[in-house]
């Protein structure tokens, strides 16, 4: 004889939702007790139980190998010696001659995440991916825009499982499960193109994890088709903020896309969530990237000691995803695309 057991989720090891009811409020589980008499005390061992195990489990700093040489024919940026770039241009609309060397820089970057993406498995260490995207740039006649900005030590950032952004690569080795962001902006012709995607390291990544990349991805993509001349930059994060609300994850607030062109980052942000003082207006040839960073828990963050290394406050997993795109007359285009 079959028995089959009720599909009832009470009692079970589910993880309870992002925001806790109060005690008296109805559970979150859809019974009518109150949330104090039915999963108060398991969401408390449930979420003790998670905290020890994303603690052991967390991302660890491996050891960063010296700086890469760049060959002396390469055109560096003006910050490539101090660490301290200067402020640019000042002006976020493009000439058609900064748009043709623009598309070049896009192009190139573009290029080079793709192949780099191809390089995630498990076993490889992020500083190998570094070493690999560094030539491959170089080989491409660019300079790894990274390199040496405000004292950023390496050429890509990689930002692995809890690590929001900035991840320095180093000695660790990327596990099966993993996922991991690489982040990867080219300084060619003068103009920095920037763009970056998070990748599934093997095949053991638990579900959780791909509908979070999947979804970022989505964010990315509804903040671009927000992107339209004549309206304020304010839609691209309401559009963003949306449709990460309706899958309840955070959108990280302290690290926004930016101006981009002859400076790696202009004064114009773009915020990732909805805020109304991003009134300025849209206009045909401004340049600028969307790069939402999108968490499975709190938006919150904290840093590592190392001047760079931004991680969820929880421990819990973000993913993120990154163009460079160009306001046309009549909308949008992806610049960073092969
Ligand atoms: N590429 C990152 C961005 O999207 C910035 C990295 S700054 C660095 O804006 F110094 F960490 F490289
Ligand atoms: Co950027
Ligand atoms: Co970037």
């Amino acid at each position: 004889m079959n028995v089959t057991i009720p599909a009832s989720t009470h009692g079970a090891a589910r993880r309870p939702p992002n925001k806790l009811p109060r005690p008296n409020d109805p559970c979150w589980c859809g019974t009518s007790e109150k949330y104090k008499k039915c999963h108060k005390e398991a969401d408390q061992v449930f979420l003790k139980e998670e905290r020890k195990r994303l603690e052991a489990n967390k991302v660890v700093p491996g050891e960063v190998t010296p700086k890469r040489e760049v060959p002396i024919m390469i055109r560096r940026p003006d910050y490539a010696e101090t660490g301290v770039p200067s402020r640019g241009s000042g002006r976020n609309v493009r000439t058609p001659e900064e748009l043709v060397r623009m598309r070049r820089a896009c192009r190139a970057a573009a290029e080079v995440l793709r192949k780099s993406g191809e390089q995630v498995k498990p076993g490889v260490t992020t500083d190998s991916i570094d070493a690999y995207s560094h030539d491959l740039i170089v080989s491409l006649g660019g300079y790894p825009s990274p390199l040496n900005y405000r004292g950023f030590p390496k050429s890509i950032c990689s930002s692995v499982n809890e690590v929001i952004c900035h991840g320095i690569p180093d000695g660790r080795v990327l596990l099966d499960g993993d996922i991991v962001n690489l982040d990867i902006t080219v300084f060619l012709d003068g103009m920095h193109g920037d763009c970056n995607a998070t990748f599934l390291v093997g095949d053991s990544v638990d579900d959780e994890s791909r509908a979070l990349v999947r979804v970022t991805h989505e964010c990315l993509m509804k903040g671009i088709e927000a992107v339209r001349p004549g309206r304020p930059i304010s839609d691209i994060g309401r559009a963003i903020e949306l449709h990460a609300d309706a899958h309840g994850y955070g959108v990280v607030r302290s690290y926004c896309g930016h101006g981009i062109g002859d400076v790696f980052h202009s004064n114009l942000q773009i915020p990732h969530y909805f805020d109304a003082r991003s009134n300025t207006r849209m206009e045909p040839g401004m340049t600028f990237t969307i790069e939402p960073m999108i968490t499975l828990g709190t938006w919150e963050e904290s840093h590592w000691n190392d001047d760079w290394t931004v991680v969820t406050k929880d421990l819990r997993r973000t993913a993120q995803f990154e163009h460079t795109v160009l306001v046309t007359e009549t909308g949008v285009e992806i610049l960073t695309r092969e």
